[in-house]
């Protein structure tokens, strides 16, 4: 798949890898439809896109369906098309034993997993018709095994990693529609701020591997190249050894303290 021409809807575009996503896509002569919650910054990020980028942007909360419903209808009718979605939007919340709470839970799968069921719900509908289309949706790289203190995110994202895999081979026979799994390991953006991980890149990397995965037809784009080993290495072990992990060096550098409550 190549870009030039091509109508790109990018749910997260403030972020670290979705700014970066449309910043590089810009150079390959895409047309953007930009969406996420800070205007203000969406506006920042279309307009650095210069005069040379046909760019559309609007507010866009995904756990809310109609703004969603909208985000689709806004890019379908700016464009007339819609060839690729990435989807970026996502927020990762630590939720500790101590003050085990549901509410962090809801919020992740609310924003992590339903915001993307929103977005494919009107994406089908167009694609459909269309008979072509390319959904990338973001998950995470550890989306089999539940990591202490981050189950929350982990679960929206393995729900989310569940759902594209479910769809990827009925999507392309039925309606040759692609549907891709991105898969990031630590990727240095917003979202790692407070968070050391060993071994991060870039979001220009990031965004530059995505794309280029795309662009490759790839069905899982996982990276970086270390982190994918590691995980599959520690995938493979037994369930029990994870007893023995200590478990402030499986939560990882950063994570909050909490008092019991
Ligand atoms: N960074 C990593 O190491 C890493 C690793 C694995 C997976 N990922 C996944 O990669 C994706 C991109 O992450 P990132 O690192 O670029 O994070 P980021 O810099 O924190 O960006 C997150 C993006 O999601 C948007 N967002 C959050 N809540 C939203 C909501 N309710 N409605 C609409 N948009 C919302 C934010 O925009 P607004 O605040 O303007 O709404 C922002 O554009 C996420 O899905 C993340 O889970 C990241």
């Amino acid at each position: 798949m190549e870009f030039t021409e091509k109508v790109v809807l990018i749910s997260g575009a403030t972020g670290g890898m979705g700014a970066e996503i449309a910043n590089q896509l810009s150079s390959k002569g895409a047309k953007l439809a930009l969406f996420a919650r800070r205007e203000d910054k969406l506006a920042e990020i279309s307009s650095k896109l210069g005069k040379n980028c046909d760019c559309v942007y609007q507010k866009c909360d995904v756990k809310n369906q109609d703004d969603v419903v909208r985000a689709v209808e806004f890019t379908n009718n700016s464009f007339g098309k819609i060839d690729c979605a990435i989807l970026t939007a996502g927020v990762l919340v630590p939720n500790p034993i101590q003050r085990f709470d549901s509410k962090i839970i809801k919020d992740s799968m609310e924003i992590n997993f339903m915001g993307n069921v929103y977005f494919i719900e009107q994406l089908l509908h167009i694609m459909k018709k269309q008979k072509s289309g390319t959904i990338a949706a973001t998950s995470t790289l550890p989306d089999r095994r539940g990591v202490p203190g981050w189950g929350a995110y982990g679960a929206s994202k393995a729900a989310l990693s569940w759902l594209l895999e479910s769809l990827r081979s009925e999507a392309k026979q039925r309606y040759n529609i692609d549907v891709i799994t991105i898969k990031p390991g630590s990727v240095l953006t917003p979202m790692l701020e407070d968070y050391k991980r060993r071994g991060a890149i870039t979001p220009e990397k990031a965004a530059s591997l995505i794309i280029d995965g795309i662009m490759k037809g790839k069905k899982i784009i996982q990276f970086p190249f270390s982190q994918v080993a590691l995980v599959r290495m520690t995938d493979a072990f037994p369930v029990n050894a994870y007893d023995n992990f200590d478990i402030d060096q499986q939560k990882g550098e950063g994570y909050p303290s909490v008092d019991e409550e």
